[in-house]
């Protein structure tokens, strides 16, 4: 049975489950901020349920491969879209910063034990101008 690692927390999950379902089961998101409310539901559209994952998991879909180039993405920001990608073994994912999570340039979020984690969940103004900034992670 694969193992999720994701801020801290460890979560069990059949294989071949969607990662944003897996996370979600467990009172756990890809979201940040407004985009826990404000997403598309796991079509793969709205590309904010995007994360950085290590480990076993699906290939990308062309759903998920088409989202990831449009901005705010890019494809060097090496992320995947929780609910396009299957756990296929054990995981860790990490989530960054800013409405789509695309912040690469900065530290992942940090444990949800830690005591100022919650405040480093909510985007300030400042994090979506940044998520409309251009690409340039070569
Ligand atoms: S929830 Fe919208 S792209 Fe994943």
């Amino acid at each position: 049975m694969p193992t999720v690692h994701f801020r801290g927390e460890k979560i069990e999950c059949r294989e071949g489950a969607t990662l944003r379902d897996v996370l979600l089961d467990a009172d756990l998101t890809p979201h940040n901020g407004k985009a826990t409310v404000l997403n598309c539901r796991g079509f793969g559209n709205c590309g904010t349920c995007a994360v950085k994952v290590d480990g076993e998991v699906s290939d990308k879909g062309i759903r998920e491969r088409g989202r990831l180039l449009v901005p705010p993405h890019h494809p060097n920001y090496d992320l995947r879209l929780a609910c396009q990608t299957k756990v296929m073994g054990d995981v860790t994912v990490e989530k960054y910063p800013g409405m789509w999570g695309t912040q690469v340039a900065k530290e992942p979020l940090p444990p949800l034990a830690d005591d100022d984690a919650e405040a480093a969940d909510e985007p300030t103004a400042a994090d979506a101008a940044d998520d409309q900034t251009p690409a340039d992670a070569d």
